[in-house]
């Protein structure tokens, strides 16, 4: 693979649309870089494949978006940083380039948590995969070992946002449903990460059903932030990403088909192109 060293958007990728609303925020605190956003959708979801398939599908898109020129990817998706981030940051990055950079969004999160818990109790709510993964408790362990983490898959929640179910009434069901059985585990939770990059949409039914002294975190302003102090303290990595203010969004299933979509994670119209990644 030959890659230019040329300035270049960062890459945003997720296995479909709910990198959005991660993305979303990072253009708010950095909206003068440009952006190429790739969602996987022909593929998706990821979060009750195999790890193998995972890393597998992961990999071909961020060498998709190196191959574009991007110095810097981030995995906006905690599916793909759960289950192939470290292997492609220890393996294949060093062979690939080791000057290019792959970033998840776990990390940020467990970054902070420490000093929102007081109960030091913390639930976590995400797909199979990252709930099997158990990268939140590992990650959360290295930086606030005291904490105590809970976690409850969710698998019906990213169904019906896609299929725009989530306003319903019966997606009532499966939340209220959810939430009551991660809060059985321990009465003592006083924080839950939405630990999914679709719960941001249904964050208003999550509060509905949650006691209101627990705090509901959400990943995009933690990332966003997380993000504008790593291109402060990484001016090599900043020097390579360009800054027009400029957004490409590609999807490797139907543009027209994401671009109808992607309005409901956006509230605003793209026009998105396809992308072959093989
Ligand atoms: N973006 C994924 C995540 O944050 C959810 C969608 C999927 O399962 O592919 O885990």
């Amino acid at each position: 693979m030959t890659l230019s060293n040329s300035p270049a958007p960062i890459g945003i990728f997720d296995s479909g649309y709910g990198g959005l609303t991660i993305f979303e925020k990072i253009k708010e605190q950095l909206p003068q870089y440009d952006y190429i956003y790739l969602g996987d959708n022909a593929r998706a979801p990821y979060g009750s494949r195999s790890f193998e398939v995972v890393y597998e599908y992961t990999l071909q898109c961020v060498k998709k978006l190196f191959e574009m020129g991007c110095h810097l990817v981030i995995l906006a998706c905690n599916t793909a940083s759960a289950k192939a981030l470290r292997t492609i940051q220890q393996n294949d990055l060093p062979n690939i380039d080791p000057h290019r950079r792959v970033l998840g969004i776990i990390r940020p999160t467990a970054e902070i948590i420490g000093e929102i818990t007081k109960t030091k109790q913390v639930g976590l709510l995400g797909t199979t995969g990252t709930v099997q993964s158990n990268s939140y408790p590992m990650e959360i362990a290295k930086l606030f070992p005291e904490l105590k983490i809970v976690s409850h898959a969710c698998p019906m929640w990213v169904p019906l946002i896609e299929n725009g179910e989530h306003l319903s009434e019966g997606a009532d069901f499966f939340i209220k449903k959810d939430i009551d059985a991660l809060l059985a585990q321990n009465q003592g939770i006083d924080t839950i990460i939405l630990g999914c990059t679709h719960y941001p949409l249904i964050i208003n039914k999550i509060k509905r059903y949650t006691p209101k002294h627990i705090t509901i975190i959400s990943q995009g302003e933690i990332v966003g932030r997380s993000l504008k102090n790593y291109l402060q303290r990484h001016p090599e990595i900043d020097g390579k990403c360009s800054k027009n203010a400029h957004t490409e969004f590609l999807t490797t299933e139907s543009a027209d088909k994401f671009s109808a979509s992607a309005a409901l994670f956006l509230n605003k119209k793209i026009n998105a192109k396809h992308i072959n990644i093989l």
